[in-house]
């Protein structure tokens, strides 16, 4: 079964992959030192043979004086107990003359010669002593041949490597579990971030989103994920903010119109009174009522805008003819108030019509309804390569500077009492923030205390 911590994953992997790696290595260094003991052996064995051959050919002129003068011959082995030396003559069956060194006396095996080459044998015992022979035909001064046996016991070579090979059994599980340990410790180390992470996440709720990750100290792949989370965080933090803020907003507007539906229901209901009486209430209640359910055909709307569930329905729009649609729709409150409506210049811009006439609908409202009788409101249109843009302005009381960052909230309004008793329920120019933003576009604001107050709609070309 796969481990499920991850440290622990990393370490049997980098064990299983170093456990190969010492394997390779182990294998290759065995091959290496045992390829070299051999061609030390053969050189060794053949240096000493070359010896013996100039020994028997220059100082023994018979197979006899092998025979009765041995210690010539002993000189060249003394010392080197690995080494055997056997002498055969050339009869057939061939006949032990002389055998000197460690294994003396000792039965090896008589290789068949051509007698013109150097030749050599690896022998091994039924009891594994590793023997290397060298063998060759020697012509002695009288002209008889003999054959010539050098055997060098490999005892210390396999030792060395028997010695070789216990060392790296031992050695090579103690690597292993040094790497591995060593792999855990240093993942569980470096992942203790992680921890902090896990922490962060359980104190985290709907409620509480003011925790943060703390990104110093910390390697450069979580670094980036705890500013991603941090950045999530704040996201959420200021979303949940808004929806708190906005539910407030919500009760607080609900609540007058209701109260003054209900106080007047019930002052209407504490005593008899005319039916004119009563039909002056209903009408008024009507009128309450009305700017209560405009406000909830607002709110949805906004609501259908901010999360569109099909996606916009786009065309090539000419926002004059648009601009003169919606103009016309407002001829009549403008001309109540005695000012007049202009339209300069041209654009198109891509878009939903029913949209865009609604946020031009809402500017032009805004600008009949705040600006002076007898003043003009104008509508201005111009486009270049990357933009279309469409700018409402009005003259008047203008708006404070302190208010402008907030103009475009839910709810805001400049003068919350009088805005409320002219109808106006406070969402207009959140609905247009809305549409620009479905349409990639965006809505500015220029404006001053007594100063013309421009709302510009800015729609990008490519949109
Ligand atoms: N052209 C303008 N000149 C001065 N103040 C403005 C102008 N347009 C908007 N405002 C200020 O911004 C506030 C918010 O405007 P918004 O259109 O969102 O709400 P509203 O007009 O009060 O309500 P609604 O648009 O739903 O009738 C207004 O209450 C007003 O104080
Ligand atoms: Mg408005």
């Amino acid at each position: 079964m796969r481990p499920t911590r991850l440290s622990m994953r990393l370490g049997l992997t980098v064990s299983i992959f170093c456990a190969l790696l010492v394997l390779i290595m182990a294998t290759l260094a065995y091959a290496t030192l045992s390829r070299q003991l051999d061609a030390r052996a053969v050189d060794a064995l053949n240096e000493k043979l070359s010896q013996i051959e100039h020994s028997l050919a220059e100082g023994l002129s018979s197979v006899a004086e092998v025979v009765l003068h041995p210690h010539n011959l002993r000189d060249q082995i003394i010392g080197h107990d690995d080494y055997t030396l056997t002498i055969l003559d050339s009869s057939s069956p061939r006949r032990q003359l002389l055998s000197l060194g460690g294994d003396e006396g000792k039965e090896l095996p008589i290789p068949e010669t051509d007698g013109r080459s150097k030749d050599f044998l690896h022998l091994t015992s039924p009891e594994g002593q590793e023997t290397l022979m060298a063998y060759r035909v020697v012509r002695l001064l009288n002209g008889q041949h003999v054959l010539v046996l050098l055997s060098l016991d490999r005892k210390s070579d396999v030792a060395l490597l028997n010695a070789y090979v216990k060392s790296s059994l031992f050695a090579v599980p103690l690597i292993l579990l040094l790497v591995g340990g060593g792999a855990w410790w240093f993942v569980h180390r470096e992942l203790k971030p992680l921890r902090a992470f896990r922490k962060v996440a359980a104190m985290v709720s709907a409620r509480d989103l003011s925790h943060r990750m703390k990104v110093d100290g910390l390697p450069d792949e979580l670094r980036d994920l705890a500013h991603a989370i941090n950045f999530m965080l704040h996201r959420l933090d200021s979303d949940v903010q808004q929806l708190a803020q906005f539910s407030d907003d919500l009760a607080h507007e609900l609540r007058s119109p209701m109260n003054n539906l209900m106080g007047k229901a019930q002052v209407t209901l504490s005593r008899e009174r005319p039916p004119s009486e009563y039909k002056q209430v209903l009408e008024s209640c009507t009128e309450e009522l009305e700017r209560l359910s405009r406000m909830v055909s607002q709110m949805l709307f906004l609501a259908s805008v901010s999360q569109p569930s099909v996606p916009l329905a786009t065309e090539s729009i000419d926002l004059r003819s648009e601009a003169e649609k919606v103009t016309e729709l407002f001829s009549h409150s403008a001309e109540d108030k005695g000012m007049s409506l202009v339209i300069r210049g041209y654009a198109h811009a891509h878009g939903e019509t029913l949209m865009i006439q609604r946020a031009i609908s809402n500017l032009l409202s805004n600008a009949i309804r705040h600006g002076p009788a007898g003043s003009t409101v104008a509508l201005e249109l111009a486009e270049s390569r990357t933009e279309a843009l469409l700018a409402v302005r009005n003259t008047g009381e203008g708006i404070a500077a302190e208010h402008l960052p907030r103009i475009f909230d839910r709810f805001y309004r400049v003068h919350p009492s009088r805005s409320r008793q002219q109808g106006g329920t406070g969402l207009g120019l959140a609905i247009v923030r809305s549409i620009m933003s479905l349409h990639e576009g965006h809505v500015t604001v220029e404006s001053e205390l007594d100063g013309p107050t421009t709302f510009k709609l800015i729609f990008p070309k490519s949109a």
